[in-house]
């Protein structure tokens, strides 16, 4: 597992030569700002703190269930257009939590949309929960799915879910006799 808090990583060898997924975990505006940013919606941990959590908890959740090789890639910006190149095609698979931007850039979901590798959305707060300005997000219409209200766990449960659905081959269902 590698983690970069600073940087994203541009993946430079194409997935298909990569043993282990490469999967990034981008967080956008303001979630530098995480432990001492309104402590009672988003906590007291630190980004830092935070990824290392989210990096101790999916060893733990990846090796009960027997899940394939990731390497988690930390990120975070405050710049909009960093934080759209740094979603390219070289990732497996992208967690992304946008901060604001969830609820301002059509050009965050273009790109998404454009980009055809599978995306989680994450939030710590229960944006549906809050203000009514939070509750529409630009990107839920072009990613798998969404957590929101679970903190840190949230995003380990979007890898968990990300990987199990989108990134592991399983068996298919036969098809109903009926
Ligand atoms: C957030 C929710 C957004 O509405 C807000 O602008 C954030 C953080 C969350 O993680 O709960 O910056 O994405």
């Amino acid at each position: 597992m590698v983690a970069k808090s600073a940087k994203a990583s541009k993946g430079s060898t194409k997935k298909s030569k990569q043993s282990s997924l490469r999967i990034l975990v981008a967080n956008g505006v303001n979630l530098d700002l995480l432990g001492s940013r309104e402590p009672d919606v988003y906590g007291t941990q630190t980004l830092e703190e935070m990824n290392r959590e989210i990096e101790a908890r999916w060893s733990e959740v990846a090796a009960v269930s027997r899940m394939p090789a990731v390497e988690l890639h930390f990120f975070q910006t405050n710049h909009e257009g960093i934080f759209l190149e740094a979603l390219d095609a070289n990732w497996d698979g992208i967690v992304i939590n946008p901060g604001a931007w969830t609820h301002t850039s059509l050009a965050l979901a273009d790109r998404i949309k454009g980009l055809n590798v599978p995306c989680a959305e994450v939030h710590l707060s229960n944006i549906f929960a809050r203000e009514a300005i939070r509750h529409e997000s630009l990107c839920s219409s072009v990613v798998v799915g969404l957590v929101a209200g679970f903190g840190a766990e949230g995003y380990v449960a979007a890898l968990f879910s990300l990987v199990s659905t989108q990134l592991t081959s399983r068996p298919q269902p036969l098809p109903s006799r009926r």
